[in-house]
């Protein structure tokens, strides 16, 4: 049997997901899961979480949320290990020794860096955060990642992955692989008002929502201005609740298209019709979360479970690193 590809794909615990986080990573978390060519392992970046953000007291609780949606979309714990970095020490272990072979000016150039400053207002970074893709490198790379699904913001993160990779490997001798990127196509889902979906901007569609609350949020989503009633002509390309039913709708997307373009669709019609597409998708991700929520010991025994496993693989690699260089 040819040997499986390794596939490191992580988050940082921000608690429950929504939509966006479903269309920008985790559906291809679970397609490259249900794959069977991949061996998957899925980090839960808490040391991350506290680059931008020194109150750690939710962490836990958010990671707990995450990963009941990590299960209720399909990702399987018996066959990838589910583990959280702070309880792997490899991980600081092997940021300590990618540290030096990146300069200040490298990290300080990386756009994605830049863009949360921004958009953040975050004032003088600390070390840490300037090392942020240093870390995730280390994340990676620990367990020989060669595919990791990501959003298209962590493209840059992905090319400083691969170049550290690659000066190790030419200082030392090769112990890693160069991992690459692997983008969904809805890489972006907009929330209810156009922008970016995201919870703190009040626009997202959880996982975890219930039936009746998809409809109220979907009752709300900003349409095409210019179609102000049933019998106006729309623009469904500039519309995201077009977005979602191209997302979650794709069988009447034509349809659609057709009656929102004539005017005989209206839009709260429209609107609801998404929401029913919208409910039913989640289904089967409310019959999953149901079973672990009611056996919360469950939940934990998986990270512990992970854990282990990911203990094993992460000594044996910096055993190697070690070796390489001469050091143990
Ligand atoms: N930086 C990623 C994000 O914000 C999270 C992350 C940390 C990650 N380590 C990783 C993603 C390793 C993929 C692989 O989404
Ligand atoms: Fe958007 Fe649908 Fe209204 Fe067209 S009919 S503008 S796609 S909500």
């Amino acid at each position: 049997m040819p040997e499986k590809k390794i596939i490191l794909s992580g988050m940082r615990p921000t608690g429950k997901l929504h939509l966006g986080h479903w269309a920008g990573a985790l559906e291809n978390w679970v397609a490259l899961q249900n794959d069977g060519g991949y061996a998957n392992y899925h980090l839960v970046a808490d040391y991350h979480a506290i680059t931008t953000n020194l109150d750690s007291s939710h962490i836990y609780e958010y990671t707990i949320d995450m990963l009941l949606d990590w299960l209720a979309a399909g990702i399987d714990p018996e066959h990838s290990p589910i583990f959280r970095q702070s309880q792997i020490k490899e991980h600081a272990e092997l940021n300590l020794i990618f540290s030096m072979l990146i300069t200040t000016a490298r990290l300080e150039r990386n756009p994605t860096l830049k863009e949360q400053v921004r958009d953040l207002n975050l004032g003088p970074i600390s070390y840490g955060y300037l090392g942020y893709p240093v870390l995730q490198a280390a994340d990676i790379l620990l367990y020989k990642g060669e595919v990791v699904p990501v959003g298209e913001d962590q493209l840059s993160h992905i090319e400083i992955t691969r170049e550290i990779a690659r000066d190790f490997n030419r200082q030392y001798g090769g112990v890693f692989p160069e991992p690459v990127a692997k983008l969904t196509r809805f890489a972006r889902l907009p929330g209810l008002d156009g922008k970016k979906m995201s919870k703190s901007l009040d626009n997202a569609i959880l996982l975890s929502e219930a039936p009746d609350d998809v409809r109220r949020k979907m009752k709300k989503a900003v349409t095409d201005p210019q179609k102000i009633r049933k019998g106006d002509p729309g623009r469904p390309d500039i519309c995201l609740v077009f977005t979602y039913h191209q997302k979650f709708n794709q069988a009447e997307e034509a349809e659609v298209r057709q009656g929102c373009e004539s005017g005989s669709l209206g839009c709260v019609d429209c609107k609801i019709r998404a929401a029913e597409k919208i409910n039913e998708f989640l289904d089967p991700f409310r019959g999953r979360r149901v079973r672990y929520q009611e056996k919360p010991e469950e939940v934990k025994q998986i990270l512990e479970k992970g854990e282990t496993t990911a203990r094993e693989v992460a000594k044996k690699t910096m055993s190697e690193v070690h070796k390489a260089m001469k050091m143990g």
